[in-house]
């Protein structure tokens, strides 16, 4: 009989047993064992290494000592996403790029190779979840449009077996290498599922080795459902060097890249795109758009936010109507429904504005997500202004005001994070008049100074 080549572990207890149980026979903990791949069999040769004292002692050098010479970095040619990554991929890194599906993973990576192709660069593509003929199509889109010539010349290999994907690789020694999707892929000796956290472990595991020893740039693309959940993504992000997160809503045509985690740069970076019918789009002048396009009417705010520590001014609109519903509608988009409930409760116990029972509709234009409380304070003069039915306008009267800040339970306004930079990015777009915590230390001062110069009011709120 073959000796088993796997065992399986709790991962609660760490008790050990050779078949999987649902509840761990150690600790009685349901659905905790996990697959895991056993050492190799210990051989003569083996146990020598292991014998202490057989290896010769390494030697120790002063970090003063040590040379830093600058890693040359493999340019995508994708400003928004070089910049992310630190400034480009790092040969014989991992990058995990998770997302949840339909967002342009693909597409995104399709450019990046593309690109790298382009200016003569080995690479190679693995397509777990479509066929090579899927993954032409793609590529075909994205060269519709000039200057990505390189899309059609990448390689690729449609194919889940991982044995089969390593050997390709040793082969064909690609400069940069793309797994589309982690999840797909298959080990052999694994009897688990393919994405099943033990297959993903190992998968990304046993590319690193082979993504360090030949100088490979490697992107795993990963999936994350809405909660995160799917085995995958999460057990990988202590292993790789860099954790990449596409997010944005797939019927909205804005996306943006997050490091989570870069080993070689900040995880402050984040880039802004577009998805345009020939692909991803670079959007480098998201504040200038945004605030181009605010209205400045009844109900209508800028918001200094932070997307990582990228300031970004969004348009926040509110519309307050009269309902026959029974409780009325409380509606957002692109904030934290919660936030609005709060922030509703605060105007009217200490903000003097009261919906009462009308329909609450707040939306962040453009598809945008802020999910920070520095949005509250913007919820809060647009709803006012809303209600009131009267343009905000600062002291200067010139304008639409900007305005960012957290709400406090007892109507004071709280700092939120990097003030300086909401603040010059709201100078630098010409906003003369921000309302912040810094200078409004409540909500009713804040609520004093935005309106002032009134339009005709126009009653919206019975
Ligand atoms: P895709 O990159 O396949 O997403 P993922 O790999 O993250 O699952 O593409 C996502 C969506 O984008 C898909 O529904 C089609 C659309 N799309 C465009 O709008 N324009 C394009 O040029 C491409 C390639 C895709
Ligand atoms: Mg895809």
């Amino acid at each position: 009989m073959p000796r088993p080549t796997t065992v399986h572990v709790c991962s609660a207890c760490g008790h050990s047993s050779a078949r999987w149980h649902g509840r761990c026979p150690g600790c009685q903990a349901w659905n905790t064992l996990v697959e895991e791949r056993l050492p190799a069999p210990s051989t003569r040769a083996n146990r020598r290494v292991a014998a202490a004292g057989a290896a010769a002692p390494g030697r120790p050098v002063l970090l003063s000592d040590v040379s830093t010479a600058a890693i040359p970095r493999l340019l995508t040619g994708i400003g928004e996403l070089d910049r992310v990554l630190g400034g480009g991929l790092v040969p014989g890194s991992l990058v995990l790029l998770g997302g949840s599906p339909g967002i342009g993973k693909s597409t995104l990576t399709n450019m990046a190779l593309g690109n790298l192709a382009a200016v003569g660069r080995r690479t190679l593509y693995v397509s777990g979840e479509e066929s090579a003929a899927q993954v032409r199509m793609r590529a075909e889109r994205l060269t519709s449009t000039e200057g990505r010539g390189g899309a059609l010349s990448v390689p690729v290999l449609a194919e889940t077996d991982l044995d089969t994907i390593l050997a390709t690789l040793d082969a064909e020694r690609p400069d940069a290498c793309v797994i589309d999707s982690v999840q797909t892929l298959h080990a052999a000796e694994l009897s688990s599922a393919p994405g099943s956290v033990a297959q993903v472990r190992e998968v990304a595991g046993r590319i690193m080795q082979v993504a360090k020893a030949a100088d490979i740039a490697v992107v795993l693309v990963g999936h994350v459902t809405k909660e995160g959940a799917l085995a995958g993504p999460r057990v990988l992000e202590h292993l790789v060097d860099c954790v990449l997160q596409f997010e944005g809503e797939r019927e909205r045509t804005y996306r943006t890249l997050r490091a989570l985690k870069n080993r070689f740069g900040s995880t402050n970076e984040a880039g802004v795109f577009e998805m345009r019918d020939t692909g991803l789009v670079e959007v480098l002048d998201a504040s200038a758009r945004f605030v181009a396009e605010a209205t400045g009417k009844p109900g209508s705010v800028v918001l200094a936010a932070m997307e990582g520590t990228r300031p970004l001014l969004v348009e926040v609109q509110a519309l307050v109507s009269p309902s026959e519903l029974v409780p009325p509608r409380r509606v957002v988009n692109g904030l934290d429904r919660n936030r609005l409930a709060l922030v509703l409760a605060v105007l009217g116990r200490h903000g003097g504005v009261g919906v009462g029972s009308a329909d609450v509709f707040v939306n962040v234009v453009g598809g945008v997500r802020v999910e920070e409380p520095g949005a509250d304070l913007a919820i809060a003069l647009a709803v006012a202004s809303a209600t009131r039915g009267v343009a905000l306008r600062g002291p200067s009267g010139d304008g639409p005001i900007a305005c960012f800040g957290e709400l406090g339970l007892t109507g004071e306004l709280r700092s939120t994070a990097h003030p300086d930079r909401r603040l010059r990015e709201a100078t630098k777009f010409g906003l003369r008049d921000v309302i912040s915590p810094e200078s409004t230390p409540t909500l009713r001062q804040a609520l004093q100074v935005a309106p002032k110069t009134t339009n005709k009011p126009e009653r919206a709120a019975a």
